[in-house]
């Protein structure tokens, strides 16, 4: 309430670009909630499951009565969700039948395949600058051995994620173990993706995009799972929610209208050690968190809205405090697997390091520096002026380090990404005034980005393996990253080169 509003034609928009009407979109919690569609696997050999994916542009209806061209991985927004076992090797084959350029930017949508938070090796960890142009082909080979943990792929084409990903390139993986599948947590129907962006509309319902000079790009429309505002209806039960914050660049911060919590049960890399109640959770890009909501508190009838209450980048639009709402509809049809024990059992072995005396410490400092976002004060582009070779940091193989990032660039925070590994958060010191607090409840777990806010330094333990060969590190708010705060480091000596070990092939 009470938000100032700013014409986003002033704000955001380039010239010749207008926003759909307001009366246009529809009533927020109004549009069914819908989950993505699951993959369905090719074939199966030994113990490899094969999938195979086209990558295309598709008319999709997600304002009432209008078409808006998508970009979609077998042509839906979000991609369909990919279920493995633990221990089950996937080969997912990526057909590029994208169009010749983009819509508006036109650009060529050379696609690179991401599969964030699986420690794949460097030939198919989607290495920004391992492209598949449009009629090529790439198979990407995804080893599963970690312990079940909520993944997601998406594009992380060079200089072109953003776009890429906000026409659509992005789903849901969700990695499964014995260990998950035995605990008395909310499965199967009750375990629901709910992926989060924000989008804006021209007049005709096709997607606006203005990166605002490379600082961000900020939608008034929240969509989950593709679907604006939308509304589900529940049980009387626990469900298990997936939030994967897939938006371009906004943080949120979700809240429940009834003042009830939300129990994180897993954070980036797995399941907690124990279950975090908390009334607020900050959630930055490409974090994903496990959420349990309760709707037994509630009598039927009632409706319960998730909110955004973060009050950064928010200010400009309408609606984006609405994010979606539940309407508990029925009794509970089962209560099986309704429960959340105060243990959730064998937790990710990168929460039990602790740092030493010996452990090396690096830093890594998030700068603006004429013009361009810095790690260390270097860019992507110094990576390719190097052939490739120029690293941020030569880890060992194995070698346990401590990583402080330090978040020097006021007026903006970085979700900031480092690519095989998954870390524990040691602490945050604030301001830079020396005093280092324990990470918030919901980021104790292990995690693959951490949120670094204004002026905060963070400091990290994490092991550098299982393999060597070179990673990429970068912002999370897409624009950043694109604009060209991504680095990378170099695990041990040698590895895969990650561009020609596989390179794309051509459809025949
Ligand atoms: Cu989710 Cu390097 O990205
Ligand atoms: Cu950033």
């Amino acid at each position: 309430g009470g938000a100032m509003l700013i014409p986003l034609e002033r704000s955001v928009l380039a010239a010749g670009q207008s926003r759909i009407a307001e009366s246009a979109l529809p009533a927020p919690f109004s549009t069914p909630f819908s989950k993505p569609p699951v993959a369905t696997k090719v074939t199966s050999v030994g113990t490899t499951d094969y999938y195979s994916m086209t990558m295309r542009e598709q008319a999709a209806e997600i304002l009432p009565g209008r078409q808006t061209r998508i970009w979609g991985y077998d042509g839906v927004f979000p991609g369909p969700t990919i279920d493995v076992q633990q221990g089950r090797e996937v080969v997912l084959r990526q057909i590029n039948r994208l169009p010749a350029s983009h819509p508006t930017l036109g650009y060529t949508p050379f696609t690179s395949t991401h599969l964030h938070g699986s420690a794949s090796l460097p030939q198919f960890d989607g290495y920004a600058s391992d492209v598949t142009y449009p009629g090529s082909w790439k198979d990407y080979r995804y080893p599963n051995f970690q312990g079940s943990r909520t993944l997601w792929y998406h594009d992380h084409g060079v200089h072109h994620t953003a776009p890429n990903v906000y026409m659509g390139l992005a789903g849901m993986y969700r990695m499964h173990d014995a260990v998950e599948q035995g605990l008395p947590i909310p499965q199967g129907y009750y375990d629901v993706p709910l992926v989060v962006t924000d989008a804006m509309f021209d007049v005709d319902g096709q997607l606006l995009y203005d990166d605002d000079d490379h600082s961000g790009f900020f939608g008034d429309v929240v969509l989950v799972n593709g679907r604006p505002w939308p509304v589900m209806k529940v049980e009387r039960r626990k469900y298990r929610f997936r939030i994967l914050n897939a938006s371009v660049s906004r943080t949120y911060r979700w809240q429940l209208d009834s003042g009830e919590p939300l129990v994180v049960i897993g954070t980036d890399a797995g399941l907690m050690a124990a279950p975090q109640p908390v009334t607020t959770l900050l959630h930055g890009n490409a974090e994903r968190y496990e959420v349990v909501i309760d709707f037994a508190k509630y009598k039927i009838g009632r409706r319960v809205t998730l909110r955004n209450i973060s009050p950064k980048n928010n200010v400009d639009y309408t609606h984006t405090d609405k994010v979606m709402a539940f309407d508990v509809v029925a009794k509970a049809s089962t209560t099986s697997k309704n429960s959340v024990p105060s243990v959730l059992s064998p937790y990710n072995a990168i929460m039990a390091l602790t740092p030493t005396a010996d452990t090396p410490t690096r830093t890594m400092a998030l700068v603006r520096q004429g013009g361009q976002w810095t790690i260390n004060g270097e860019t992507w582009a110094d990576v390719e002026a190097s052939a490739y070779t120029r690293a941020l940091a030569n880890p060992a193989l194995n070698a346990v380090e401590v990583w402080e990032i330090h978040n020097d660039s006021g007026g903006w925070h970085h979700p900031l990404h480092i690519h095989l590994i998954d870390f524990k958060i040691l602490d945050r010191e604030f301001d830079r005034n020396g005093v280092r607090v324990a990470p918030r409840a919901h980021e104790r777990g292990a995690k693959d980005v951490v949120h670094v806010g204004e002026n905060e330094r963070v400091r990290l333990i994490t092991q550098f393996g299982p393999h060597p060969g070179r990673y990429m590190i970068h912002c999370h708010n897409l624009v950043h990253e694109d604009h060209d705060m991504m680095g990378q480091f170099s695990v041990g000596e040698g590895g895969y080169d990650p561009i020609t070990t596989a390179p794309a092939r051509p459809l025949p």
